[in-house]
């Protein structure tokens, strides 16, 4: 989900006045002062105009903010990746602002910035930099320049910082960094309607890599299938396919009876117990997320005989490994396919009703 800044601004504008400030308040931030579930602990506050930039800054203007499960995990307080606090908001008790990618514009640069000029561009090279804000000051080693002919939701998603979140990037190097696909191999994945699960989906595709894309079963099932192979998914099947005995004969008409050497996991538990057996000799699966919050099981059999290897991928390490012209080979790599029309804004639609929760219990908890 993406949280267009100014239109939350004038949405909460229109309706009320904050009574916190006698001054009028341009800008607002959706923020936490402890950790703990988001629809408590997340409010927003409004502040003034930012100060002119400090030398090597720049104030920014949040344009698209995207909303990540892995923020609510970090406002929960049980993520890895650790928030600062923003110094303007911090009086008292540091205050803390959510939101790790966005796609802000520079609206005014500090001396000796020459790497950046007013109406361009940026997103953040520097973690948990809170970015659910219509306006922050920047350091200008902490945001990347971006072409600004990109749609705005594509380049919101494009942060190259350590992010835990980074759909497309995550989907990229896990198609890339574990096994040498040719064109016409398969990949198997679960969450395949998830944000990276539809990066896997348009990256392969672009590849001519297949993939088998695993969702959970729904009342539209039709719709969302169809919705996946339009972005490129070449089969998709429900967990539930996963039980039947004859399923595996179903894989194997598919696949032509090639063995399938990459599986991505979303999820973990059981269905992704049994996803592994499907995957072929020599093979890899990458885990990147635990969505059913069940642990991860593998039968010991296919790593003997079939010498399965297990890896984990998080897409912050990858980031932190990785040197500055490398990050900016994956920007490229990414916007190419973008403006190519290979990954597109709307497949990187969510829907989650957490977030839609979590968004309007933010109002609740703001005083007016
Ligand atoms: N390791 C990394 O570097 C990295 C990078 C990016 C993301 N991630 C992780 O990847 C995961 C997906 O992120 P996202 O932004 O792509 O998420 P998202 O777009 O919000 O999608 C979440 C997905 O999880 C599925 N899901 C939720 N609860 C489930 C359950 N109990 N059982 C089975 N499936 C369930 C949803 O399926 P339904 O539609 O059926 O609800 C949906 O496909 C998250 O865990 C995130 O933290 C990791």
């Amino acid at each position: 989900m993406l949280l267009r800044t100014a239109r939350l601004r004038q949405s909460f504008l229109r309706t009320r006045t904050f009574a916190t400030s006698s001054v009028s308040c341009r800008n607002k931030a959706i923020v936490y002062r402890k950790h703990g579930n988001p629809s408590e602990v997340l409010s927003v506050l409004s502040f003034p105009d930012l100060p002119p930039p400090p030398p090597n800054t720049a104030n920014v203007r949040f344009r698209l903010s995207p909303l990540n499960p892995a923020d609510i995990n970090v406002v929960e307080g049980v993520y890895p990746a650790k928030p600062s606090p923003f110094d303007l908001l911090s009086r008292d008790a540091p205050v803390y602002v959510g939101g790790n990618e966005g796609l802000a514009e520079v609206v005014q640069v500090g001396d000796g910035v020459k790497e950046l000029r007013k109406g361009d561009w940026v997103v953040m090279t520097k973690p948990q930099i809170g970015t659910w804000t219509s306006a922050r000051n920047v350091g200008v080693q902490d945001v990347l320049k971006i072409p600004s002919d990109l749609e705005e939701a594509q380049a919101a998603t494009l942060t190259v910082c350590d992010v835990h979140k980074v759909n497309p990037p995550t989907a990229y190097n896990m198609l890339h960094d574990f096994v040498h696909l040719e064109k016409g191999d398969w990949v198997v994945q679960n969450g395949a309607n998830s944000a990276v699960g539809q990066a896997v989906i348009q990256i392969a595709a672009a590849n001519g890599w297949n993939t088998l894309n695993f969702v959970r079963d729904r009342e539209d099932i039709g719709s969302l299938t169809g919705y996946l192979k339009d972005l490129g998914a070449t089969q998709v099947a429900t967990y539930d396919q996963l039980v039947d005995k004859g399923f595996k004969d179903q894989v194997k008409t598919w696949t032509g009876g090639q063995s399938i050497r990459l599986g991505l996991n979303c999820i973990g538990g059981r269905a992704t117990t049994m996803m592994v057996r499907l995957l072929g000799q020599d093979a890899h699966l990458v885990s990147y997320g635990a969505m059913s919050r069940e642990p991860l099981s593998v039968p010991t059999s296919l790593f003997i005989f079939k010498n399965l290897t297990c890896h984990g991928f998080w897409q912050s390490q990858w980031y932190s490994r990785k040197s500055m012209q490398e990050r900016e080979r994956l920007m490229e790599n990414l916007v190419g396919l973008m403006r190519h029309g290979k990954v597109r804004s709307h497949g990187l639609r969510q829907r989650r009703e957490l977030k839609l929760c979590t968004i309007s219990s933010v109002a609740q908890n703001t005083k007016y």
